[in-house]
């Protein structure tokens, strides 16, 4: 299986460009900049690597750099924003800050002769972001593309095969931007597009059967699709060796417990069990209000609920999770801002009575674990199942957590999914939820006053949910939605809708 290599410089979009390469069928893979030499990458036998973007500057002190040797392993090279003032100045050239304030937002890039912007049109739109811009290109390099304030704005060296675009082909704002990705990966680097759902399931059933032989395996079955599409290929891999674990921590929606015991409480080749902890996370969240704290309680107890189930097994000796690839980056593996940690990974603790972790889904991406529900079988109401965060609705009560607040913020959920479901199926948006915020307003209910709860509703709309807008909902059902929430829940005075983009939000509250 070819592979590119995507070295992250600490950008935000090193997920979304390994994505873009994947959309053509090509497996990439994210590594931080200085955790990998050029060496290592020539053994590793990458067709491509691709430098990300970042926020620093490469001429500042401290800056995320790399050995000049990675622009001499042979291996063709793509540079974007950060990346490609970086190929620029490791080979010789000039990077300075931009005069006045940087290029933000769209420009119109004129495009020249090369074989990146191969079937692209003369003039298109893209998209930037730079405070910096490459003043002087190094020797051996040519202009392929200007924009009206950055005329390097693409370079080349064709025969060594280094590119660099100091925009973002990796974004939907910039045209024809999967060519230019596709271009490189394909025809630059001649990567066969031999990385398929189909190819991956059969792969992954068969080295899990290898590296399981003999073993016990037990998994975090959550019901939702990365834990579900985890589960099935489990299955298929070691038959009943394999023990599924329902942790109920008390706070997930409305009816889900319920739901997840119908789907799976029969599979008796799974050996479902459901495990009542919802009292014990109450109480080790008592007080916490710090989002990340709550989050690593959360995975904390957890594994202890794991391991004393284990233990009530009979033992088990590997921890099968269903951790998909945007968990484990944004967990702060790489060099990127720690966003917020995903409990799948960033709360295991050290000392574990597992001997292994096994994460069969820790290459995918979301939309790839989809498929491979679908591949494998797996009913729609599992593999189209809105995402669902494994802290739950700890991680939807801003501030203090308590029985009456979960049952505040589930209810107001239920409403709000009710009201949204009504909706055509292709009209709903990606997620949607509510939130019980922190923050009591006063109102008036039955001529009183009343002091109470304000829930925020969130909607958005993605593909990734590594960027995701807000839903225009229609304003209808906004009001129908706040009616009943404020009617039907006495602790609630005031509803509000969400209307922030990721980024800078994220799509969590916390
Ligand atoms: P954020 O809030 O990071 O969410 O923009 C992106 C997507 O991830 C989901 N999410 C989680 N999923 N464990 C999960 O399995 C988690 O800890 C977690 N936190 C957020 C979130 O619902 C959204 O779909």
């Amino acid at each position: 299986m070819d592979r590119i290599l995507v070295l992250d410089f600490g950008g935000q979009y090193d997920l979304l460009i390994a994505r873009r390469v994947r959309e053509h069928h090509v497996f990439a893979e994210i590594k931080p900049y200085g955790k990998i030499s050029a060496e290592e990458v020539k053994r590793g036998g990458y067709r491509g690597i691709i430098f990300t973007g970042g926020p620093a500057s490469v001429y500042a002190e401290g800056s995320p750099l790399c050995g000049a040797d990675m622009l001499e392993t042979g291996i063709p090279v793509l540079g974007i924003c950060y990346g490609a003032q970086l190929i620029a100045h490791l080979s010789g050239g000039e990077v300075s800050p931009a005069e006045g304030s940087g290029e933000y937002g769209s420009a119109a890039l004129s495009v020249g002769k090369s074989a990146l912007f191969d079937g692209i049109p003369e003039k298109i739109t893209c998209w930037m972001s730079h405070s910096d811009r490459i003043t002087s290109l190094p020797p051996g390099y040519t202009v392929t593309a200007s924009t009206g304030k950055c005329p390097a704005a693409a370079f080349e060296n064709s025969e060594k095969k280094i590119y660099g675009v100091q925009f973002h082909p990796e974004v939907s704002h910039t045209e024809y931007g999967r060519y230019v990705i596709g271009n490189f990966v394909k025809k630059i680097c001649g990567a066969s597009g031999d990385w398929t759902m189909d190819g991956f399931t059969e792969r992954s059933v068969r080295e899990l059967r290898e590296k399981l032989e003999g073993r016990n395996v037990m998994l975090a079955l959550s019901g939702g699709v990365d834990s579900s599409v985890a589960a099935e290929l489990l299955c298929r891999a070691v038959g009943d060796r394999l023990t599924c674990v329902f942790v109920d921590h008390g706070m997930l929606r409305k009816g889900e417990s319920e739901a997840v015991v119908s789907v799976f409480g029969g599979r008796k080749d799974m050996n479902f069990i459901r495990v009542d902890a919802a009292e014990r996370f109450l109480e080790r969240l008592s007080g916490v209000t710090e989002p990340e704290t709550k989050r690593r309680i959360i995975g904390e107890e957890f594994v202890r609920v794991f391991e004393e189930t284990a233990k009530a097994c009979g033992g088990s000796d590997v921890l099968a999770q269903g951790t998909i690839y945007p968990d484990v980056i944004e967990s702060g593996r790489g060099n990127s801002a720690v966003i917020k940690s995903h409990h799948n990974v960033g709360g295991l603790p050290g000392e574990m009575l597992f001997r292994e972790v096994c994460e069969p889904l820790r290459d995918l991406f979301k939309d790839e674990v989809r498929h491979v529900g679908e591949l494998l079988g797996l009913p729609d109401s599992i593999v189209r199942r809105q995402p669902f965060p494994g802290p739950g609705l700890a991680v939807r009560i801003t501030g203090r957590i308590s029985g009456d607040k979960l049952n505040t913020v589930r209810e107001a959920d239920a409403i709000f999914r009710e009201e949204v479901g009504k909706l055509p199926e292709e009209e709903r948006p990606s997620q949607y939820f509510a939130v019980l915020t922190d923050t009591k307003s006063v109102g008036v209910k039955g001529d009183a006053r009343a002091y109470g709860y304000t829930v925020a509703l969130r909607a958005v709309d993605t593909d990734d949910f590594m960027t995701a807008g807000w839903s225009r909902l229609p304003y209808s059902l906004l009001e129908t939605a706040a009616g009943r929430i404020t009617g039907e829940i006495p602790q609630v005075t005031r509803v509000v809708y969400d209307i922030s983009s990721k980024p800078p939000a994220t799509v969590e509250w916390e």
